[in-house]
C-alpha cells in the first residue's frame, strides 16, 4: 500500500498565493491533489499558481462572493486549508469596532462560510478534510496580537464542535497552530533585529520555523490514514509551548 497519497482529491488553500498557505498547497499537490489557490492580490497569486502547478482565483474570503468565487472555482473540495489574513497588532483595550469586525469576518466568519460551503459535497462523498490554520496565541495569548489571539480561539472551538456533528460522515475538522514562522507576516511583525534575536533565544529550538514544517503537518491531516484524527489542535512552534 502506497502512503499519505492524495491523487483524486480536491483542495482548496485560501491565502495561498504565500507563506505557510502556498508551502501547504504544494505539499498537497506533491502528495497528488488538485490544488486551487485563492487570494486577493492576482499577480503574487498567479506566479504561485503556476510555479507550483495549481488553479486559482482572486477572492477576499472575508466576504460571502469571496467565499462563492473561491469555492466554485475550486469544485467538488474534498480537503479545504481556511488561511486567510493575519489581524494587525494593538493594544487590547484600543482595538477599534471596525477592527475586531475586520478580524471577525476575515479569521472567523470566512472559516465558518468556506466549510458551510464544502460540507455537503464532502458528506455527500463520505469524505473529507477540514484544517484552519491558527496559532500557537490560543494556548498562549500574544500580549499585542488581541484580534488573532480572540478569533484563533474561536476558529478553534468551533472546529472542534463541528468536528463532532460531522465525524459520522467521515469528514475530520482540525487546526495547526503554527508558532513564529519565517513569512512575510513574520517580517511585519517583528522587522527590529534586536527584538528578533530575543525572541529566537526564548524558543527552544532557537529559530523561527519555516513554512515547509508548517505545511507538512496541515499534509498530513488532509490524508486518508489521518482519517480517525479529528477535533484536535496541531501545535508546530519548535517547542515554544512545552
Ligand atoms: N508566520 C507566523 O509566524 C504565523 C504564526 C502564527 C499564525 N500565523 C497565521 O498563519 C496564517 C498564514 O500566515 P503567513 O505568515 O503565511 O501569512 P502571509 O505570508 O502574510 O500570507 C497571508 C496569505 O493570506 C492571503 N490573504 C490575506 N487576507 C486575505 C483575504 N481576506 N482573502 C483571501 N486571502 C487573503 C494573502 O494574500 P493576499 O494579500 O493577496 O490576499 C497571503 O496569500 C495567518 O492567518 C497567520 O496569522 C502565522
Amino acid at each position: 500500500m502506497t502512503l499519505f497519497r492524495l491523487d483524486g482529491k480536491r483542495a482548496l488553500v485560501t491565502g495561498g498565493s504565500r507563506g505557510i498557505g502556498l508551502a501547504a498547497a504544494h505539499d498537497l499537490i506533491r502528495l497528488g491533489a488538485r490544488v486551487t489557490l485563492a487570494a486577493r492580490h492576482e499577480d503574487t497569486l498567479k506566479t504561485a499558481a503556476n510555479a507550483i502547478g495549481a488553479q486559482w482565483v482572486v477572492a477576499d474570503v472575508s466576504t460571502p462572493e469571496g467565499v462563492a468565487a473561491a469555492v466554485t472555482k475550486a469544485g467538488d473540495v474534498d480537503i479545504l486549508v481556511s488561511n486567510a489574513g493575519g489581524p494587525p497588532p494593538g493594544k487590547p483595550s484600543e482595538v477599534s469596532e471596525a477592527a475586531w469586525q475586520a478580524g471577525y469576518d476575515t479569521t472567523f466568519l470566512s472559516a465558518v462560510r468556506l466549510a458551510n460551503a464544502v460540507l455537503p459535497g464532502m458528506r455527500q462523498r463520505q469524505w473529507g478534510r477540514i484544517i484552519a490554520i491558527t496559532s500557537l496565541t490560543v494556548g498562549r495569548p500574544a500580549p499585542t496580537l488581541p484580534v488573532s489571539n480572540a478569533m484563533r480561539a474561536a476558529v478553534t472551538n468551533y472546529l472542534k464542535t463541528l468536528a463532532l456533528e460531522v465525524a459520522p460522515d467521515g469528514v475530520t475538522c482540525n487546526t495547526v497552530a503554527p508558532g513564529y514562522t519565517a513569512t512575510d507576516r513574520l517580517k511585519a511583525l517583528h522587522d527590529n533585529p534586536a527584538d528578533t534575536d530575543k525572541l529566537i533565544a526564548r524558543i527552544p529550538a532557537r529559530r523561527f520555523g519555516q513554512p515547509n514544517e508548517v505545511a507538512a503537518a496541515v499534509a498530513f491531516l488532509a490524508t486518508v490514514e489521518a482519517a480517525y484524527m479529528t477535533g484536535q489542535e496541531l501545535l508546530v512552534d519548535g517547542g515554544w509551548s512545552i
